[in-house]
């Protein structure tokens, strides 16, 4: 089995990355960390890194005159990284189709509903004004849509009725935090089958 390189794309605080680094520390998931990468320089996920010995690397989306030369720098750290496989872990950015096709099947997102319901960046919001009863999150593969790519893992949560953006987004990150390690570790096992829409978890070797 080769051995993964993890390269972890940022927007904020990084729980969902401190989630991660931990499952790599128990030995969850036999990869390493190789790279923690932040659109934002005072990304709070970035001092998470570099407190782990991590490299940690802000490439700053505004200091980019086009989203392509975004893109090619953040391909510039991920190969300088040997990275193989991406994780978006709160990262605020649509990637564009020519960067998904060049790691096709090898990029996972964690989305905060349950998807195909609420994509984009207010899912939160949108539960709660939709009235839906129940939430939660998905890990998928990433494709050329936004966030509507083959579904790995979901995770529910009750909805209540006195719930505000905060309090149910709490509750759904107590379950990102479980499931988005699971699924990284059942990839990095080679355990993760797609076949088209259907991702299947074969059983243990
Ligand atoms: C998480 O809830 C994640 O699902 C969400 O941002 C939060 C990041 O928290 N991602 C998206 O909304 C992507 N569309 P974190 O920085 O503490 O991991």
């Amino acid at each position: 089995m080769r051995e993964e390189k993890i390269g972890v794309l940022c927007s904020g605080r990084g729980s969902n990355l401190a989630s991660i680094i931990a499952a790599v520390e128990r030995g969850d998931i036999r990869a390493e960390i190789a790279v923690v990468i932040a659109d934002k320089a005072d990304a709070y996920a970035l001092e998470r890194a570099r407190e782990k010995g991590i490299p940690a690397v802000a490439v700053v989306y505004r200091d980019y005159a086009a989203r392509a030369d975004f893109e090619d720098a953040l391909r510039a750290e991920l190969s300088t990284h040997g990275v193989t496989l991406i994780v978006l872990a709160g990262f605020m950015r649509i990637l564009t189709p020519a960067f998904v096709h060049a790691y096709a099947g090898h990029i996972l997102n964690i989305h905060p509903a349950l998807l195909p319901s609420f994509p984009g960046a207010h899912a939160h919001r949108d539960a709660l004004s939709y009235g839906v009863k129940v939430s939660g999150c998905t890990v998928h593969f990433v494709d050329e849509g936004t966030d509507s790519g083959p579904i790995i893992m979901q995770a529910a949560v009750p909805v209540h009725d006195d719930d505000t953006e905060e309090t149910l987004a709490a509750r759904v990150l107590a379950e990102e935090h479980r499931i988005f390690p699971e699924a990284i570790r059942l990839y990095v096992d080679g355990r993760l089958q797609m076949d088209g829409r259907q991702v299947r978890i074969l059983p243990c070797q």
